[in-house]
């Protein structure tokens, strides 16, 4: 029994490990919840890390599997914290983690119909309601990846074999196709462009204004400077919301500009897509209805785990165009179209049931809940912005519109102000008492917040300049 893997499925083996570690999670979200946990990043150097994991994994290791979850939760960043406010990485529901332990146990396939007919329905659910949230018609249909990055490639491939006017999957990719692109992209976009071989010349950049949204006056120019090039332009991103600074570009310009041109409109609202829960922000995506693509990741402001994409079709058709591939033995046949054909519409084979952790949630708390925390979310950063502008010793860069702000400290010695900023950054991240990113913005360092979890009050956010203060002095 000693070296069989039988053992690791022993029903009462897995019950007992389980129950452990919910309770560990269930204490260790009470003192998240508490602010207790610090430092919320603890920076131990990579060659430590290492050294202590780094075991010979070929045996059964002796120590109880308690002393590794320690060793987890000791040693990573503490999202569930209030006083996390760095990336764009959520303070995820903790029933869609309990969600990710069902699908891992049962590892049906999101792929295929037979293999998980529940993961399915819940799949095409979860689309349905964002199609129907984003205003899309009856012939919209869509897909869960895994990531904004692959959801991203897999609209632009769609895009392309939409637009290019030849077959670039059966013939490859030939003569000049562009596409149009903010500034502010996230660099997932021009990946995406370039894994698709159309190389940097296949990014035209549009310029953005003062407020980091694209400069709708300068799209006629950029685009007739392309085609005097040779280029041809199939699709124009725009960002709902940018990464950097989280500016929402007016889609319905965009939309206007791609309908006068017949050019493709992919939005990329992988971060700002949760705004479609809020009555009050909605309006920020007006124009997403008009797109014919759409991406929003599930794990950034709607409060998920990583990672749940939604790729959004307006025509479900093009979508099916994309990957027309033969393989006999997935029993999916070409050119068919049940919703349930999945595998005809993304990059990935196997793929975990990645809609029931939405799907559980969803129906468990309702949309309404996720809602109205983005809301409040989105009040409360703007409220931190008032804060900031009310101080002399911090500004910002600009005005808040969702989840993201950047700012910085102005120093009163004299000292360069990016070097100044950068170097406090990494004296917060020593502190570990917050946890905040930096972004460089036209060619200034900021410090960056994204506030991602529903515990973060507005009593964190001075404290953070509180400490911010006091670190900057003692420089
Ligand atoms: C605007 C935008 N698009 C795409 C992505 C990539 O998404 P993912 O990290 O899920 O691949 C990000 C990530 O931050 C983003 O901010």
């Amino acid at each position: 029994m000693e070296n069989d893997i039988k053992k690791a499925y022993q029903p009462n083996e897995f019950r007992q490990k389980g129950h452990q570690l919910v309770d560990i999670l269930a204490d260790y979200l009470e003192r998240s919840q508490n602010r207790q946990d610090i430092p919320i990043s603890a920076l131990i150097p990579p060659e430590e890390m290492f050294a202590e994991l780094n075991v010979d994994l070929s045996r059964a290791s002796t120590d109880p599997i308690e002393v590794l979850y320690k060793t987890l939760l000791e040693h990573t960043t503490h999202l569930q914290h209030p006083r996390y406010v760095g990336h764009q990485v959520s303070s995820p529901i903790p029933l869609s983690g309990l969600s990710e332990m069902l699908t891992g146990v049962l590892n049906g396939s999101g792929s295929m119909y037979e293999m998980s007919a529940s993961g399915a329905a819940m799949d095409k659910i979860v689309v349905g309601f964002l199609l129907q949230k984003c205003g899309f018609g009856e012939s919209a249909n869509g897909i869960l990846t895994s990531g904004g990055s692959l959801g991203n490639l897999t609209a632009l491939l769609a895009a392309r074999q939409a637009m290019s006017g030849f077959d670039a999957w059966e013939e490859g990719v030939e003569g000049n196709l562009a596409v149009m692109v903010s500034n502010e992209s996230h660099y997932s976009v021009s990946r995406a462009v370039k894994i698709m071989g159309l190389g940097e010349k296949g990014m035209v950049k549009i310029p953005t204004q003062d407020d980091f949204r694209v400069d709708t006056s300068k799209l006629e120019i950029t685009y007739q400077e392309a085609l005097k090039q040779g280029k041809k332009i199939i699709a124009v991103v725009g960002n709902a919301c940018s990464t950097s600074t989280g500016s929402f570009d007016d889609l319905e310009a965009l939309a206007d500009f791609c309908k006068k041109h017949g050019l493709w409109l992919h939005i990329d609202a992988a971060h700002g897509g949760g705004l479609l829960l809020s009555d009050k922000y909605k309006h920020l995506l007006k124009g997403i209805e008009k797109a014919d693509s759409v991406v929003i990741d599930f794990h950034k402001m709607m409060l998920f785990p990583s990672l749940v994409t939604a790729v959004l079709f307006q025509n479900g058709q093009t979508s099916m165009k994309s990957f027309t591939q033969k393989a006999d033995y997935l029993a999916v046949k070409e050119g068919a179209d049940n919703w349930f054909d999945f595998l005809n519409r993304t990059i990935e084979c196997t793929r975990p049931m990645m809609g029931v952790r939405v799907y559980t949630v969803l129906r468990t708390y309702g949309s309404q809940a996720i809602g109205n925390y983005v809301t409040d979310i989105i009040d409360l950063t703007k409220q931190f912005a008032q804060r900031i502008e009310a101080s002399n010793d911090f500004e910002i860069a600009i005005q808040p519109s969702c989840n993201i702000l950047c700012f910085r400290y102005l120093p009163s010695n004299g000292e360069d102000i990016n070097a100044f900023n950068a170097k406090l950054r990494l004296k917060m991240l020593e502190d570990g008492r917050f946890y905040i990113v930096q972004t460089t913005i036209r060619g200034q360092i900021y410090l960056r917040v994204s506030l991602m979890n529903p515990f973060t009050t507005i009593e964190d956010l001075e404290e953070l300049l509180e400490k911010l203060r006091e670190l900057g002095c003692r420089m």
